[in-house]
Order: C-alpha cells, then structure tokens, then sequence
C-alpha cells in the first residue's frame, strides 16, 4: 500500500476543493446558482493583457522556459509600478522575483526558512496557502486568532519571548481576507519591530492593496522604515486587474531574502510564461486606469449587499478595502450547515467562517464577485437560509 506522509495528512481539508463539483451537479440539476464564493471577480481581464498575450503568442522568443529571470520588462514593471504607487525604490534583478500568482511564492516561502519543528504565526481566519506552506515544509504552524474586538488583527508583540524566539516566519494580510480588515501605520510599525528584534521573517501578503474605498490607501510594509530588513511583500495581479486564472504576481524585497526564495523556486518551477510576463508588464504600465472602474464597481456592490443585509437586520461596517463581507451569524448556528442549506437548498455559494479555520467559526463571507442584482438575489436567499438553518435540530447540523 501507498503512504502518504505526515505533512500531507496533516494538512485540512482545502475549503473550495469540493465546491466546483457540488456547483456544477445542482447547475446540471437546473438551479440557478449565485456563486459568491471565491475571490474571483466577473470583471473581464484587461484588454491590454488580451492583446499583449496575443500578439506574444506569435513570437517564438517567448515559448522559451523563462527561468527564475523571466522576462527582465516584467521585473522592471514590477519595480516601476512599486516606486510610483509607494515611493518605495527596488532593484529589478536582485530585489524582485516574478511569481506565478501569489499563492506559488507565499507557500513556497517556508521552504527556504523552517526547520522541522521551527514555528510560523499564521492568521486564522486566512488564507490557506500559509498552514499549507507552513505544513509541507515541516514547520509548526501557531495559529493566530483575528477576533472582532481586535479589529481582526493579530499582535505579534503581545506573544510570548520564547514563543517568538522559534518563530522563523510570520504571515501578516492586511486588507485582510476574509475579513476585509486594514492595519494602519502604527500596527505595522509595532509588528516590523517585534519581527526585527526576533529575527522573523515577515511575509506582508499585499494581494488586495489596490481594492480599496472611500479614498482609502493600503499601505506597504515598506513603508516602515526597518521592514527592508526582515519583510518580503508580496503582490498578485489577479485581484487587482482581475486575472485570477493567468497566475501572475510577484514578490518584492532585499536580495538575500528574495534570493532564497528564488534558489527554491530554481527547484519546482521555471517561472511563468514568458508572453503572460509580458501582458503583466502592460497592465502594470497602465495599471491605475485599469483599477479605477473595478474599484468604483467592487465599492457599489459593497454598498449595495450592506444594505440589503441592513435590511435583514444585520449591520455591517462598509469596509475599507479587499471584495469581501465578512458576516456574523447568530449565536448557534454553525457557518457549514449554514452554507450547506445557502447552496443546496437556495443556490448560494458562500464559504463558511470554518472553511477559512475554526477560528473563523460563526462567520461566512460574501464575495463581492456578482452584479448589484444578483447580489441582492443572493442577499435574500441568504436571508431564507438563515431562517431555515435556525430552524433546524442542532443533532442536524453538519
Ligand atoms: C490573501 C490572499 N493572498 C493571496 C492570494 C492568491 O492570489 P494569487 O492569485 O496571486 O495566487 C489570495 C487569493 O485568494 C488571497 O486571498
């Protein structure tokens, strides 16, 4: 018999690795289902990436492997688009590493830190590519709760010395998914100077840094002054420009720090295709103009689905940033038996707060993925599915 390691059993379940299935069969079935689920908005991707994948389909040059350099106007996009949104300068070779997507390098990362039995601080509710990283390169993930009362975040200075003296890595969101929480100046300024005096390696997941509201701006780690010694940010283009599927982002940081994760990379991968490294760059080029419609649609949608919430009685703060609501449920009622009845019974995908960790229990998040309509059709079955889940036997409960 085949065994399988301890790493990978040791891994949770994957919260969206059924859902396509169950999807497809309730479509196939003949229900009409409102799938705001995964962080992946409708918007289509920019024309500007279409055709610069296109015409870079026609040239031979970029079928080669690219390698870790990949395609060196990426990298200076990369960096150029980083000066003129921050401020912050980086060099193109030694202090940027294309990436395919951002998920790749943040889960990667661990490889080139931990030793078994070394700890990662690792968010929950979050983002599963940190517990997944953290597992298989044998480390000890230590779970961070983000609670309400905490604004959602997590206070790396609060934690115990000898807990932070076996921290090599720390994974920090913030816009935050799922919560859509933000962190200002001095929250990031206390969370570099605890990683700097324990020499940790801060990972600052910045994948929603330019879908944000009400002129609100999401800050760099970089703009702490110190981070360039223990932070890497990294950056997707997947939200932003809406290219989830094309796997493109990068990651930004001193040589050391990106070149140890660059030597892993050189080992499971050989970068992202070259001509989608080049429609990169282009959207990059041109990235402001691209946003600025998805931002003002993501802040409709968000107000749209507040109200409609309000008006079942549950209120909500309008976030600041990322495409997400966070909702609370009532007392009781488990987030997968809830999602459980929302799709199966109403045909609305939401995740579950359990799906993101027990920590995110007596939560489920909305996706801000769908029309103003549709979205309010999905509000109100949501509202049917809470009555009915509260009406359900706790022995029922999933
Ligand atoms: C917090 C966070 N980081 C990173 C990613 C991954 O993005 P990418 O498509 O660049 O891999 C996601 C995707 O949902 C995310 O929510």
């Amino acid at each position: 018999m085949i065994e399988f390691s301890q790493r990978l059993r040791a891994l949770p379940g994957y919260p969206l690795a059924h859902l396509p299935a169950i999807k497809r069969r309730l479509i196939d079935e003949g229900m009409d289902v409102i799938d705001v689920g995964a962080g992946d908005n409708d918007a289509p991707p920019p024309a500007i990436a279409v055709e610069t994948l296109r015409d870079g389909l026609a040239d031979p040059s970029l079928s080669k492997y690219g390698f870790q350099q990949g395609l060196p106007a990426y990298r200076r996009a990369c960096v150029a688009w980083l000066e003129r949104r921050y401020g912050h300068r980086f060099d193109p070779v030694a202090e940027t590493l294309p990436l395919i997507g951002s998920k790749e390098g943040l889960s990667h990362l661990p490889a080139a830190l931990v030793n078994p039995g070394d700890v990662v601080l690792v968010p929950e509710p979050g983002y599963q590519a940190y517990i997944g990283g953290a597992l298989l390169s044998g480390g000890t993930p230590h779970i961070l709760p983000l609670r309400r009362e905490d604004d959602f975040l997590v206070h790396l200075d609060r934690l115990p010395a000898d807990l932070l003296g076996r921290t090599r890595l720390a994974y920090l969101n913030y816009p935050n998914n799922p919560t859509a929480a933000v962190a200002d100046q001095a929250y990031l300024e206390r969370t570099v100077a605890t990683c700097r005096r324990h020499d940790i390696l801060l990972a600052y997941d910045n994948a929603y840094c330019d879908l944000t509201y009400d002129g609100y701006q999401a800050p760099s780690i970089f703009d702490v002054e110190g981070a360039r010694e223990v932070a890497l940010e990294f950056f997707s283009l997947s939200k932003s420009y809406s290219m989830t599927g094309w796997r493109l982002g990068f990651v930004v940081g001193r040589k050391e720090l990106v070149g140890a994760l660059q030597t892993v990379k050189s080992y499971v991968d050989t970068g992202p295709f070259l001509a989608l490294q080049k429609a990169g760059a282009a959207v990059l080029e041109h990235a402001d103009e691209i946003v600025e419609p998805i931002r003002v649609e993501l802040q409709r949608r968000r107000d749209a689905a507040i109200a409609a919430l309000a008006e079942q009685g549950v209120t909500l703060a309008p976030p600041k940033a990322a495409m997400y609501l966070w909702v609370p449920l009532p007392e009781g009622v488990a987030s997968a038996h809830f999602a459980k009845i929302a799709l199966e019974r109403f045909g609305a995908l939401v995740l579950p707060g359990s799906a993101f960790g027990p920590a995110g229990e007596g939560y489920y998040r909305i996706a801000l993925t769908v029309p103003v309509d549709r979205l309010r059709e999905a509000i109100a079955r949501l509202g049917k599915a809470l009555e009915a889940a509260r009406d359900e036997p706790v022995a029922a409960r999933a």
